[in-house]
């Protein structure tokens, strides 16, 4: 079947872009770099994801996971269903369809000046990831810098090369842990045994910390408790979070969560706001 992209430009118009690079990270995620045509996608955010359309099958939303963007950008996408499937059937060369940036992301404007705490749980590593590329991009503006990653089993590690060189910066400190560590050893990443709530326990939080989080739902509660622990007020607390979503752009109401459409008014969002949004997150 010929899938053409017409000149019309609707909400819904797709940019072609070409996947440049497919590379396997941990099982069933793969790291895809696209690039897409013209200018690329103007001002996308740490946070932002976009809605990636897979030619004849559909779309799905997708955290961009490069801190810049220019006309190539990096999406790490974990198979779960028909759109993810038909992904990663697809080669190197092909082209798919991408819309966005959407949402709002992690405030980097209002981070600067401030120490960083960036907590990340499974995939969430993902949108996280962006967030310390471009805080490196710009190091010069933020302050100490504290990145928590943690993972159910040390095998399914994602940005494992990358974390080794993040372990040598000094400008920087790393906790990585596993509830089990797996398979071979990981030299020279150092996982520990433990949850990211064990990580946030032994990380020095004195400071100026301000907080961004993603990871799965369960998590939040956990985190949030022991960031309070540590006397982090919830203002300076900010969760990605992801809920189902099918436009991505505020017209179907898929992803409406306690009166907020997350599309637009999240991923990211501010403790003390999704406080206002019943139901959203049940926090100790
Ligand atoms: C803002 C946002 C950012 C995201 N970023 C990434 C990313 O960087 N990498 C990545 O791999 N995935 C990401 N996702 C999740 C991804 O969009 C879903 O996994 C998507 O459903 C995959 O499409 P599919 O057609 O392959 O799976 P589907 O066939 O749609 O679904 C497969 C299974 O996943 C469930 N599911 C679908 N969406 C969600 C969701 N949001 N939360 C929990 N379960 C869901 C379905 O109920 C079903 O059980 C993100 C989602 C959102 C909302
Ligand atoms: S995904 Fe359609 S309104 Fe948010």
């Amino acid at each position: 079947m010929n899938h053409k992209l017409n000149e019309q430009t609707t909400p819904f118009m797709p940019t072609r872009g070409v996947i440049r690079s497919i590379i396997p990270m941990a099982a069933d995620n793969m790291l895809f770099q696209i690039t897409v045509n013209g200018s690329g996608l103007p001002n996308c955010l740490p946070g932002q994801f976009v809605q990636l359309w897979v030619p004849g099958v559909g779309e799905s939303p997708i955290s961009v996971c490069s801190g810049h963007v220019g006309s190539t950008l990096e999406l790490m996408v974990r198979k779960v269903g028909r759109v993810t499937s038909a992904l990663f059937q697809m080669q190197e060369g092909d082209w798919v369809g991408l819309r966005g940036p959407y949402g709002h992301g992690f405030p980097m404007n209002s981070l600067e000046g401030k120490d960083i705490c960036l907590i990340a749980g499974g995939l969430g590593v993902a949108p996280i990831r962006s967030v310390w590329q471009y805080i490196l991009d710009h190091r010069e503006k933020y302050g100490r810098v504290v990145l928590i990653y943690g993972m159910r089993h040390s095998v399914d590690l994602l940005f494992r090369q990358e974390f080794a060189l993040l372990h040598r910066r000094r400008d920087m400190d790393v906790f990585i842990a596993a509830e089990e560590l797996l398979g071979p050893a990981l030299p020279p990443v150092s996982v520990q045994l433990g949850r990211v709530t064990d990580m946030i326990n032994l990380a020095d939080l004195e400071g100026n910390f301000e907080v961004a989080v993603c990871g799965p739902p369960v998590m939040y509660k956990y985190v949030v408790a022991e960031l309070k622990k540590k006397n982090i007020p919830e203002s300076k607390i900010w969760l990605s979070l992801e809920r189902h979503m099918k436009c991505g752009i505020g017209k179907c109401g898929h992803c409406f969560i306690g009166g907020a459409l997350t599309c637009q008014a999240g991923p990211v969002f501010n403790l003390t706001d999704l406080r206002l949004l019943p139901e959203v997150i049940e926090c100790a």
